[in-house]
């Protein structure tokens, strides 16, 4: 097994790192720390086991607003290059260059050329490519969507994915070899995402575990819609229906990721938000991802409260929904997220629970 601390020392964090980052240090806004005016501070920063944020708002914004690249925190990075763990010759595809580190790291192990890493976005893309190249890596970088993968470099070995998908793009799979793997965080829309290792079948399915919970930016044509839940159920907020659920809606947010994966897997479409106020008021908004103007729900946690104050409105009864999987969770007796897997085909995703033949979900389309 290959030692990606002995890596890291050899292809060490501050090479890739720009000169401004902004790192959480404690209560408060991202904190800016730039080399230029505070070297001491950003050395300090760059050592410790953290994400640090190099971009917000796609670069139209600085240290606010929706974080849109970063470099992702060690740990994270040795769980997700352990999980695909590739080997001598081994070409290999990375989906989401960012600062260039993880395709240094990857090319390190399986040499330069054979590492291919696609980045979205051009100025990323360009300063990653002159990282890789002042650091004598020579890995391609791609600037363009990395749902397309990267058909000329196909087949690869392993593909290692550092930005989430609701769904798999099924390119990933048709361009890696049988016996291939797919490393990917999966973040369906409802709570946290999980990290997926996929292995990839000769009859053109991709199937495997999710390994634990991983909170990575989203892919970017994938993104859910932004604003505020109260803006979108503001355009529909029409026959609202009222109840009372005695589920404490924050334990949703509470419990390990795999109620996320549960929840996403049997409430197709579904997105969560909470939004939690000062006086310890929560509210979970459930709505559906790709429909603005669509059902929508949300729950009230109010403190000293036995019962909590639902509102649902549109075709669907979407907190109903939910809480029925909460329960459907607690009743198989909380499963473990590395007992739970997805199988992809090129038309369906199937959630399974301890084996692929025992699909939990998503039902299939009308
Ligand atoms: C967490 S960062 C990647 C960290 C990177 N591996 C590193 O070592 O710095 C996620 C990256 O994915 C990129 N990304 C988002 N959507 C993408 C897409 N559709 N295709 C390729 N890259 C994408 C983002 O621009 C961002 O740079």
């Amino acid at each position: 097994m290959t030692d990606w601390r002995e890596v890291m020392r050899r292809v060490p964090r501050a090479r890739f790192t720009p000169p401004v980052v902004w790192a959480d240090l404690g209560p408060g806004p991202w904190a800016r720390v730039d080399r230029d005016t505070d070297p001491q501070e950003w050395e300090r920063v760059v050592a410790l086991d953290q994400p640090l944020i190099t971009q917000f708002q796609d670069g139209a914004a600085e240290g606010g607003g929706l974080a849109t690249s970063s470099l992702s925190m060690p740990t994270v990075v040795v769980e997700g290059l352990d999980q695909l763990a590739p080997y001598d010759h081994h070409r290999v595809l990375e989906i989401g260059t960012g600062s260039g580190w993880t395709a240094a790291l990857l090319a390190d192990r399986v040499g330069g050329t054979n590492v291919t890493t696609v980045e979205v976005d051009p100025a990323l893309g360009m300063r990653a490519a002159e990282r890789l190249k002042a650091s004598g890596c020579e890995a391609r970088v791609v600037v363009g969507d990395g749902a397309g993968g990267w058909p000329p470099g196909a087949p690869f070995d392993r593909v290692h994915v550092t930005c989430a998908v609701p769904q798999v793009p099924y390119a990933w799979i048709e361009q890696t070899r049988p016996g291939g793997v797919i490393v990917v965080p999966y973040s369906p829309g409802f709570g946290c995402g999980a990290l997926l290792r996929l292995d990839v079948l000769p009859d053109g399915t991709a199937t495997g575990r999710f390994v634990g919970s991983a909170d990575y930016m989203m892919l970017r044509s994938r993104r859910p819609a932004g604003g505020q839940a109260h803006e979108w159920v503001d355009a529909a907020r029409r026959d609202v229906r009222t109840s009372r659920t005695r589920i404490d809606p924050r334990a949703l947010r509470h419990e390990p990721v795999s109620v996320d994966v549960t929840v996403a897997a049997l409430v197709p479409g579904v997105l969560s938000r909470y939004y939690e106020a000062e006086d310890g008021t929560t509210t979970l908004w459930v709505l559906d991802r790709d429909d603005h103007r669509g059902p929508w729900a949300s729950v009230d946690y109010e403190p000293d409260r036995s019962d909590f104050g639902v509102e649902q409105a549109g075709t669907r009864s979407l907190w109903d929904e939910v809480e029925a999987a909460y329960v459907r969770w607690l009743a198989w007796g909380r499963p473990d997220i590395t007992r739970f897997g997805l199988t992809v085909t090129p038309d369906t995703h199937a959630v399974w629970l301890d084996d692929p033949g025992n699909v939990i979900g998503p039902p299939p389309g009308p």
